[in-house]
């Protein structure tokens, strides 16, 4: 149980707080010697410095105050022991289950989940290794070369971004592309130049429902039969991923080729199940399941360790406290790595369709902010970019800077370029220059110096990983997914539905009724006018 009195004193004690530290400079809190020692948790692989941030040791006791009165170890239990937690679509909420690679049962009303979640990640392995293995033809006999997974949202964000973060991994002989918009560019540009007799199509869609999906799925279909003009080449070109068994039928998909999921499974938390299925061809299985080893070993750690050395929950805190305390409404993440590009716009996903919510768990319109607006792009690109912003502007961006010890590729001169640009970031945002500093070291000239000044005191959280290999980024994505969670248990929302995507889904299809045939338009008068220009009336 949330015990509110408590919550609420630790709350009332942190705004106090955050008045105080407002006014003292991350220079004097860096004046402890200890301060990054004291702010820096490692587990496995990974590493966080987050003393960087506006905090000192009472106001880290008061936000694990607020952890704990949420009943936060009690909701991470009931979250990995298959409860119904996700009370408005009455669901089960066990992306855990699918990486639980020490296999102790799980159950859901009654029956142990595991037992198919190994059966469906068996015959991902099976059918993986046989396209691998060039044994997979194509209907005219043709071996696959090219992989096209259709999907939309966790359907394509979350396999988009693991294959190119694990590309150095990856089996290169074979093409990769993800559709997802309902463009038809999205389509025609991505498959296009391939030999549709080489092509086998991933429809990767939860409900099979979705209209993007469905829409490209049926290009791809058309595509695939003005080819080989015969309905039999859907069986050898086509795979599904999906709960819903009965419309995979329908569109004409084998049975055999179909991979399953789970409703207990949430679209944005689905990488690790058959949703992963492209990656697993690009990475191959024995790489898969060490991403799920990664994955497992940071859920065990946010089971069991103590709030003070767990690492989401660290991360989740540091955020509350720049939204709630000190009124930072956004966060960037910035990876200074090439592999995780992708890495900001799959957790913008992650966090803002889980934590986007105004109404709590009782019902009621919520008191306090809820989840911030997520953004970023791999550094340095961003620093030639948007980082004048960051450093100068009247907004105060809390950032997440992503660093990697080793690299990749060989080339230590630039990795060593790469990293000490990410540190120096972060140097630059805490301490800033001051106006006499410029005026020492730059110019005498005072209005040209005002301009030249950093304010400093920006925060940041640096988390550093030894090196981006399948393990490790399992790790990190299982960080975020946690870190995500406890705050929607501490800000009491449901972080594993979201409705708030529904409106525009039916209004677009009222829309395109009266886009294609003549009906009356009875919208307001600029939703009349831009469906009158579209159809050049
Ligand atoms: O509309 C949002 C959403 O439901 C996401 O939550 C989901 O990841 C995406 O659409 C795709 O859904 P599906 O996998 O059912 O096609």
């Amino acid at each position: 149980m949330r015990d509110e009195k408590i919550f609420k004193d630790n709350w009332s004690f942190l705004e106090k707080e955050a008045q105080k530290i407002k006014k003292i400079s991350m220079r004097d809190l860096f004046l402890d010697k200890s301060r990054a020692n004291d702010f820096t948790q490692s587990f496995s692989d990974i590493t966080i410095d987050y003393s960087m941030n506006r905090i000192n040791k009472d106001i880290m006791k008061a936000l694990f105050n607020l952890a704990e009165s949420s009943d936060l170890k009690n909701e991470i239990k009931k979250m990995f022991s298959g409860e119904k937690i996700n009370i408005t679509e009455s669901r089960a909420v066990l992306h855990t289950a699918l990486r639980n690679v020490s296999n102790n049962p799980i159950y859901v009303d009654g029956k142990d989940v595991m037992t198919e979640i190994n059966q469906v990640l068996e015959k991902m392995k099976n059918l993986s290794n046989k396209i691998i293995k060039g044994e997979w033809k194509g209907f005219t006999g043709k071996k696959i070369k090219n992989i096209v997974n259709i999907g939309i949202g966790g359907s394509d964000l979350g396999p988009k971004m693991a294959q190119l973060a694990l590309k150095k991994y990856s089996n290169r002989d074979l093409n990769f592309r993800f559709i997802s918009n309902v463009d038809e560019t999205n389509f025609y540009e991505d498959v296009k130049f391939f030999d549709p007799e080489e092509t086998l199509f991933i429809i990767s869609s939860k409900t099979f429902t979705t209209e993007e999906t469905m829409a490209n799925a049926n290009l791809a279909k058309k595509w695939i039969l003005a080819s080989m003009k015969d309905i039999e080449s859907i069986k050898k070109h086509f795979i599904a991923v999906s709960t819903n068994a009965g419309e995979v039928k329908k569109f004409g998909i084998d049975p055999d080729n179909i991979l399953e999921f789970w409703d207990f499974v949430g679209g944005r938390y689905s990488l690790t199940s058959a949703i992963g299925f492209s990656l697993m061809i690009s990475i191959g299985y024995d790489n898969f399941y060490e991403m799920l080893k990664g994955y497992h070993e940071m859920d065990m750690h946010f089971l069991n360790a103590d709030f003070s050395e767990n690492l989401p929950v660290i991360l989740a805190l540091i955020g509350i406290w720049n939204n709630n305390f000190l009124g930072y409404n956004n966060i960037a993440i910035l990876p200074y790595d090439e592999y995780l590009s992708r890495f900001p716009a799959y957790l913008q996903q992650l966090d803002m369709e889980s934590n986007g919510k105004s109404i709590d768990k009782n019902g009621d319109k919520v008191k306090l902010e809820t989840g911030p607006i997520l953004w970023g792009e791999p550094g340095t690109n961003g620093q030639h970019a948007f980082y004048q912003l960051i450093h100068q502007g009247t907004k105060i961006v809390p950032v997440d800077f992503i660093g990697f010890r080793k690299d990749l590729n060989g080339e230590k001169d630039s990795h060593d370029r790469l990293i000490s640009n990410m540190f120096a970031q972060a140097e630059a945002l805490c301490f800033g220059k001051t106006f006499e500093e410029v005026l020492e070291t730059e110019t005498k000239d005072e209005f040209l110096a005002k301009h030249k000044t950093f304010e400093g005191n920006r925060p940041s959280n640096k988390i550093l990983i030894t090196e981006l290999s399948p393990k490790t980024f399992g790790e990190l994505v299982a960080l975020y997914e946690h870190k995500i969670f406890v705050q929607g248990i501490i800000w009491n929302i449901f972080s594993f539905d979201q409705w708030g995507v529904q409106l525009g889904k039916v209004c677009a299809k009222k829309i395109l009724k009266e886009i294609q045939n003549s009906l009356e338009l009875n919208h307001d008068s600029s939703t009349n006018n831009a469906i009158k220009w579209y159809k050049n009336i």
